[in-house]
């Protein structure tokens, strides 16, 4: 969500920042803006709405060689007022002393505005950001504080989540960074400085990186700076750590879109998730190693996530039901947190997050945190908030994941809920060591993702044949429940085409009166126990002309009977079917955005990193 890159430094500011607010691109944004201050204390704010290539046109023909000694630039992701260039940040006090970029929400702006107002504070844009700037302002020119101060005084009267960048006109030397709640990372190098809403921006100056916890400011003066805490004027250790980042994840290779990379990748990173992490009949998760005991003797376990991430912790709580018996309860991160879910000091709370930094699912942990509980963080990102924030937890191992919609991080999740479960359930003696080695056996499975991989040009012919329908039904059952939900998801994010994700038996209860013979049906179909049912189920949505589409790993006549059109996947365990059905649904979906000429990796409305609540 947005995206911050700031920089401080001798160099030329406007290349550093708008190709860093290029790497920020995938985070989903709908305006632009940068601000540059000189020696001289000259602050030039410019901004444009719709994409970075708009506001770097202008920016060339304005002339960006400008000698500028700090500059901040931000992507914004509206919550608060129209996205156009009024809106877009940086946000700019009244006396044009103090330029800001924000990345959250400020709860509270409104009886601060309100109090600005009563004192002739003037405000040019909709969003809360500006009550920001001008409360710092305020503070700034009654005189009594100095710029840190200022800083520091105005935020702690807002309420909500913030990052933020800070420069001054008085002090063009100084820079100020601060977060609660959103992400902000700050990289150092000889001399200069460079701020990020994650490394992306930062890693191809410098792999010096802290990331700046709840309540810290970093404050920049010269070539000096401070980690301080916001509450009080206290300096706080720098924790400096030494990030060893592939700067090729940032390429798309041979791609034309970064999704398109990333469905591809899953071969490796699958694998990845799993590789060092089993034996011949046993699972090590280091991660876990510590609070094992405790975990093990849980009787309740929650996982707490949102979109993607959810839908993992649903075929989580299938696994480890099935194979270690305890009960789960999955519960939306934004449900959780405010619901009295009955989570207390015996409970275990697994997290999932690809990005580790959703604010839902970061405030989910902090109450169960509070509540006692232990937390395991399933996370893609080192260093992220969630990774931090957790007791224990495992990585997904797959690589930065840029695609808005989320593909590789998903079949990693869904492979490491696998092993968990398949832990526990040794642990708790439910299961045998020769099913454990069976299970435990990936040799001919992972070789199984590649050959689905190659279904893709039938996958794309399929797609293309539906791209022009209005509504699609995803049905599944059993684990494969959320691969529908995810199907359906990944649909209606990048194609923009309304998708329902269904028990395939429940849409009797209501989404079948929307069948017609205009409505494609995805029937998501293993040889399985349900596999008779499902049948059934399809003959339903055929009887009322519906378009049938069937993803299964069975070659039985009845099925090229009854489909308009069938992919068969190779045969497999339970697992490993989730994952195959999921990589077809993945590329039917990008096919199908293709054909509607849709930009993939950015969706319309939607942020890589949801921030705010
Ligand atoms: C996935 O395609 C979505 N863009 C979205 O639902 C995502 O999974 C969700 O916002 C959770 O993100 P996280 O895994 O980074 O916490
Ligand atoms: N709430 C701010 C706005 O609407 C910041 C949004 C963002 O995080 O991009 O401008």
């Amino acid at each position: 969500m947005c995206g911050i890159v700031a920089y401080k430094g001798q160099k030329n500011c406007y290349p550093i920042l708008i190709n860093g607010l290029k790497k920020l691109e995938y985070r989903g944004y709908d305006s632009a803006g940068v601000a540059c201050i000189t020696e001289q204390g000259k602050i030039t704010v410019t901004k444009r709405s719709g994409k970075v290539k708009q506001l770097e046109d202008v920016l060339k023909k304005h002339g960006m060689n400008k000698k500028c000694i700090g500059g901040i630039a931000h992507t914004r992701w509206a919550t608060h007022g129209r996205p156009n260039q009024i809106n877009a940040h940086p946000h700019i006090d009244e006396s044009a002393t103090i330029v800001l970029v924000h990345n959250g929400i400020i709860e509270n702006y409104d009886p601060i505005k309100k109090f600005l107002k009563s004192k002739k504070v003037k405000f040019k844009s909709e969003t809360d950001t500006e009550v920001l700037v001008q409360l710092i302002g305020y503070f700034y020119k009654k005189g009594k504080l100095n710029f840190e101060q200022s800083v520091r005084a105005a935020l702690q009267r807002v309420d909500g989540a913030y990052a933020i960048v800070v420069l001054n006109k008085d002090e063009p030397d100084s820079m100020i960074a601060a977060r609660k709640g959103s992400p902000l990372a700050l990289g150092i190098n000889e001399k200069e400085f460079f701020v990020g809403s994650d490394i992306s921006p930062i890693i191809s100056h410098t792999q010096q990186i802290i990331y700046l916890e709840d309540s810290q400011m970093a404050v920049i003066k010269n070539d000096n700076y401070e980690i301080k805490s916001i509450d009080k004027d206290i300096s706080l250790p720098k924790i400096v750590e030494k990030i060893d980042y592939k700067i090729d994840d940032y390429d798309k290779g041979k791609f034309k879109f970064f999704m398109h990379k990333e469905i591809h990748e899953q071969v490796d990173t699958i694998s990845n998730s799993i590789i060092g992490r089993t034996t011949e009949h046993n699972v090590i998760l280091n991660g876990l190693l510590e609070y094992w005991s405790q975990i093990e003797a849980s009787d309740k376990i929650f996982i707490t996530a949102c979109g993607t991430s959810w839908h993992a912790g649903l075929i989580g709580k299938n696994l480890i039901e099935r194979f270690a018996k305890v009960p789960v309860h999955v519960e939306y991160a934004s449900e959780f947190r405010y619901n009295r879910t009955l989570v207390d000091n015996k409970s275990v709370v697994i997290a999932i997050s690809q990005s580790g930094e959703t604010a839902d699912t970061l405030a989910a942990i902090k109450k169960a945190n509070d509540y006692g509980a232990i937390t395991i963080g399933i996370c893609n990102v080192a260093g992220s908030s969630i990774s931090r924030e957790t007791d224990c937890g495992v990585f997904t191992r797959c690589g930065h994941e840029i695609g808005v919609a989320s593909t590789k991080a998903f079949t990693a999740q869904i492979s490491i809920l696998y092993l968990f479960a398949l832990k526990l359930a040794s642990s708790r003696k439910q299961i045998s060591k020769s099913a454990m080695t069976a299970h435990l056996d990936f040799s001919s499975s992972l070789r199984k993702v590649r050959s689905v991989l190659r279904k893709e040009n039938e996958i794309k012919k399929i797609a293309l044949k539906y791209k022009n329908a209005s509504d699609f039904l995803y049905l599944g059952r059993g684990l494969n429940f959320p691969v529908a939900l995810e199907g359906a998801l990944k649909l209606k994010e990048i194609s923009y085409i309304h998708a329902e994700g269904y028990p395939a038996a429940e849409m009797k209860h209501g989404p079948i009166a929307l069948v017609d013979k205009n409505m494609p049906n995805v029937f998501i179909v293993p040889k399985d126990m349900t596999y008779e049912k499902i049948i059934s189920n399809i003959e339903e949505i055929r009887s009322r002309k519906g378009k049938i589409i069937i993803i299964t790993d069975s070659k039985e006549k009845i099925l090229k009977d009854l489909a308009h059109d069938l992919i068969i996947i190779p045969k497999t365990n339970h697992y490993m079917f989730c994952v195959l059905a999921t990589i077809v649904l993945q590329l039917f979906a990008y096919y199908i955005a293709v054909g509607k000429k849709l930009n993939v990796d950015q969706p319309r409305n939607l942020a890589k990193s949801v921030t705010v609540e």
